[in-house]
């Protein structure tokens, strides 16, 4: 959800939420329902924070870093990777093996999009535009993702904006992009 300060505060505090769910998942034992349900939140939390810098941080890399098409082309693969893990885990049973093969596989990917965001991209687009665009760039973000579902699970919410994560023939992942991009509006 939105947190406040600009786009580099914003998607930071966002990168903490995350790396604290996977501490959650990596605290409760294979097989624990509980992982199921923290994957669930999290891959809400994943797509909504990639479809926000998709549509806002990106276009802002290419427009303001000189090497900033070859940068953001490098981040879409990256989620594209990622997304196709939380896919492959949204098929997948708690107490399959394949899902706790999955997991850390899928930590380590996210793991490493903070670590290069936070090392390259962030200070270089810090550098590269003032201070209120990174802080109109920070609004436009949390304006993206406050369009996003916040109830994952299919059986939570019946209002909405939950109740559209329930609709037929979509996987979580693509549900929840739909949500954020609009098309699942
Ligand atoms: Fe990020």
């Amino acid at each position: 959800m939105g947190h406040g300060g600009n786009v580099i505060a914003e998607l930071s505090t966002d990168h903490r939420e995350v790396e604290s769910m996977f501490e959650q998942i990596q605290s409760l034992p294979a097989g624990d329902p509980r992982r199921g349900e923290i994957v669930d939140r999290l891959t809400v939390e994943l797509v909504r924070h990639s479809v926000a810098e998709e549509l806002h941080l990106y276009p802002a890399v290419r427009t303001y870093l000189p090497d900033g098409d070859a940068l953001a082309d490098a981040e879409l693969d990256g989620h594209a990777h990622v997304e196709k893990l939380l896919k492959r885990l949204e098929g997948l049973d708690v107490t399959d093996p394949r899902f706790d093969e999955t997991v850390p596989v899928l930590i380590a990917e996210v793991k490493a999009h903070v670590a290069d965001e936070e090392a390259h991209l962030f200070p270089a687009l810090a550098d590269a535009c003032g201070p209120d665009r990174l802080d109109e760039l920070g609004e436009r973000i949390r304006k993206a993702k406050d369009r996003a579902p916040t109830r994952p699970h299919p059986a939570a919410p019946d209002t909405p904006p939950g109740n559209k994560l329930v609709a037929p023939g979509l996987g979580l992942v693509d549900r929840a992009r739909d949500f954020v991009t609009g098309r699942g509006q």
